[in-house]
């Protein structure tokens, strides 16, 4: 079939008639006992600087399920280390022994070169690509504000409290930190693309925890800037928003292809709300610890609630967790894969 007049990038433009793509966010994890099994042996950090384990991976849930994308394996902080940032996983989530509170501390940031710098997630993708040439592969990188959230509170927070005081206590130096990330954003971005990818998804995973007149001026207008820089590519942009329902209507204004729908959302809604996207979602993840009629049940709700599919692709509304039955999986790829032929 090959990768353009693929169901999952013709999905991307609005035009799929075959079957529904899916695919898993962090649908390489440890969730899969293959996964485990390399873990076993290095770190996460080491992992994400193996070209050949970064391939490995990615493929491992591509060879165990019937899914329409792979996914770059790799982490939203790991484009930080380079520029200086102190990174390290020591309890799963990530930590910054360096987070960043003034002008000088950002201005210390160094900006970066992927091609030199972050050779290793490009070899990465170009060993994915060897692989499997043929499933699309979507590079990503983390928007400038969840990057932020770390870069400022250190560490994962149920909140982010000090991030978002942060853009109220020091808007000029908010400002110069998102203008930055924006523009380091992507361009490795854009090497992603060089290297092999084929689609891009920005993770906005805190976004949803700001105001709407917050959203729009630290969540739209520097993920606008970094999309524009890549409209010349002409390939698929991927905008993801934990908790995205609040500010559809600034959404919609965003030029890009795609939106990732939570699971807060009902999907039918958020189809409606964003007439000229392509959407992608939003089984809540804990549905996969029910029984196997259990996740066709609540899979075939959303798919019977649509009106469309021709702008549909179905993912999970968040990553899959640790400890997801294998099961549940194939059974949600099978129903999906069945509704439409
Ligand atoms: O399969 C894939 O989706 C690709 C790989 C991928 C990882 N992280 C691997 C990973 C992707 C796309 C990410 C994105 C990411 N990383 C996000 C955005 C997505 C989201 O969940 O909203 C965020 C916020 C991070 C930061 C991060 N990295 C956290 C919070 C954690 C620990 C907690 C968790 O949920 O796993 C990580 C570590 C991490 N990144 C793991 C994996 C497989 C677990 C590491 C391990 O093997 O121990």
């Amino acid at each position: 079939m090959g990768v353009a007049n693929s169901s999952f990038i013709n999905a991307c433009y609005r035009r799929n008639t075959g079957q529904i793509p899916i695919w898993i966010m962090r649908q390489a994890g440890r969730y899969l006992p293959e996964y485990q099994e390399v873990r076993d042996k290095v770190s996460f950090q080491e992992l994400c600087q193996s070209p050949k384990l970064i391939a490995k991976v990615a493929e491992q849930p591509i060879k165990r399920f019937d899914l329409d994308a792979a996914i770059l394996f790799s982490d939203i902080m790991t484009m930080l280390e380079p520029m200086g940032i102190d990174v390290s996983f020591p309890d799963g989530g990530p930590k910054i022994a360096n987070p960043i509170s003034t002008i000088a501390d950002v201005r210390r940031m160094t900006p970066i070169n992927p091609v030199n710098d972050l050779s290793n997630v490009l070899d990465g993708i170009k060993e994915i690509k060897k692989i499997l040439p043929d499933i699309p592969l979507i590079g990503f990188a983390g928007s400038p504000f969840t990057l932020a959230c770390y870069l400022i509170e250190g560490q994962g927070s149920k909140t982010f409290n000090s991030a978002k005081k942060f853009l109220h206590q020091s808007p000029d130096v908010a400002e110069e930190l998102f203008d930055f990330l924006a523009e380091e954003i992507a361009s490795y971005l854009r090497t992603q693309i060089e290297a092999g990818a084929e689609v891009v998804q920005l993770f906005e995973s805190w976004g949803g925890i700001l105001s709407h007149d917050d959203f729009a001026h630290w969540v739209i207008r520097p993920i606008n800037k970094i999309f524009g820089q890549l409209s010349d590519l002409k390939i698929p942009r991927i905008l993801f928003v934990n908790n995205v329902a609040p500010y559809f209507d600034l959404i919609n204004e965003l030029d890009n292809e795609v939106i990732g729908i939570d699971y807060r959302t009902r999907l039918n809604q958020a189809m409606t709300a964003l007439p000229n996207k392509s959407v992608q979602g939003n089984l809540d993840p804990t549905v996969l610890f029910g029984t196997p009629e259990h996740v066709r049940e609540k899979t075939l709700k959303i798919l019977d609630s649509l009106e469309s599919y021709d702008r549909l692709i179905f993912n999970l509304g968040h990553g899959i967790l640790p400890e997801t039955p294998l099961e549940s999986v194939r059974v949600l790829v099978e129903t999906v894969h069945n509704y439409r032929n």
